[in-house]
């Protein structure tokens, strides 16, 4: 039987290519900076069984349809809106993300962020430098208190819950809302579940941890940052698109809030001429939340662990669309 053909969209690390070629034969877009441009990827794709694609790859209908002998899309990523999974679903085509193996990686960064925004760590590494610090200053770059400052979460999974583990350590009050209530996680984790008005109105810190849906699309707009306090910090790690970024823009250049530590843009890579980018009360990152090198590497890994399970006619370890693998009734 002829080796299935495997597509890898980006350099990726090794290990991940080693479980590739052991099951198929492998070909890759040999940059580690870009995607591959979309006729690439299309034409790339057409006689594959496996696609190992990012979250700059759009995997739609079109793809599909150009894919007849697909079989796995194994998404190097927990989020995984950059694919039309009722397409795949349809056409019978496993789509995996990698959850759990970024969660640690990705909270840690969450709260990285909150903390250089509340602390304005980047303005004083950019002062310091400059040469401007000419004493000691009784407010010179103050900022706000992390400890015992109250924490929302919008979203309670497990990233969200793995930023409330760390906002615990730091004494803080962690409220939360999610559609899905967690008395459980309340009980655990010490939080408390509140209304998203709630959450918005009474906290000093919010961080969002939702995926993005057609229901989460702009969920935090002008409206929601006009409830938040004058001292609010806004985190973002998760998708960009969940936030109205003109209005977050106006909300930090108005006042209406503190300070924000943004990871994630409604385009990315962010436009140069983005308003955002103009703002030193923003601490801004280039969607790096889970660039840990062991994690980026076990996400990679665990991708590949997918589509190799696949071929192999194997369960995959993080299916998102199990019901493809049920076994079909013989009616
Ligand atoms: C990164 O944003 C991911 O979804 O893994």
């Amino acid at each position: 039987m002829a080796r299935a053909k495997v597509y890898v969209s980006r350099v990726i690390p090794a290990p991940a290519l080693d479980i590739i070629r052991d099951v198929a034969e492998m070909r890759m877009w040999d940059r580690e900076d870009v995607p591959p441009p979309r006729d690439v990827l299309l034409r790339e794709v057409a006689d594959c069984d496996g696609l190992l694609s990012l979250l700059t790859d759009r995997i739609d209908d079109e793809l599909l349809a150009r894919a007849p002998r697909l079989r796995v899309v194994g998404n190097m990523a927990v989020g995984y809106d950059n694919i039309d999974v009722d397409a795949a679903t349809r056409r019978g085509v496993v789509v995996s993300n990698t959850p759990d193996v970024l969660t640690e990686t990705t909270a840690d960064f969450a709260f990285a962020l909150l903390m250089a925004a509340a602390r304005r760590m980047v303005e004083a590494d950019g002062f310091t430098r400059a040469g401007r610090w000419k004493t000691w200053g009784p407010l010179l770059l103050a900022g706000q208190d992390v400890h015992h400052a109250t924490l929302g979460l919008v979203g309670l999974g497990r990233i969200g819950s793995a930023v409330a583990k760390r906002a615990k350590g730091f004494a803080m009050t962690v409220l939360y809302y999610d559609p899905i209530r967690r008395p459980d996680l309340e009980g655990s984790l010490g939080i408390e579940y509140r209304t998203m008005d709630d959450v918005l109105r009474s906290s000093d810190f919010i961080s969002v941890h939702v995926p993005l849906t057609a229901e989460t699309r702009h969920l935090i707009g002008a409206e929601q940052f006009r409830m938040m306090k004058p001292s609010a910090v806004f985190i973002n790690a998760a998708r960009g698109p969940i936030v109205d970024q003109a209005a977050l823009a106006e909300a930090l250049r108005s006042r209406t809030i503190y300070a924000a530590g943004i990871d994630v843009f409604e385009q990315e890579p962010v436009s140069p001429d983005d308003p955002l980018l103009a703002l030193d009360n923003v601490v801004l990152a280039p969607h790096i939340a889970s660039a840990s090198i062991p994690t980026r590497t076990r996400m990679a890994t665990l991708a590949a662990e997918n589509i190799a399970a696949v071929l192999q006619g194997r369960r995959p370890p993080t299916p998102v669309n199990p019901e493809v693998l049920a076994p079909r009734s013989s009616g």
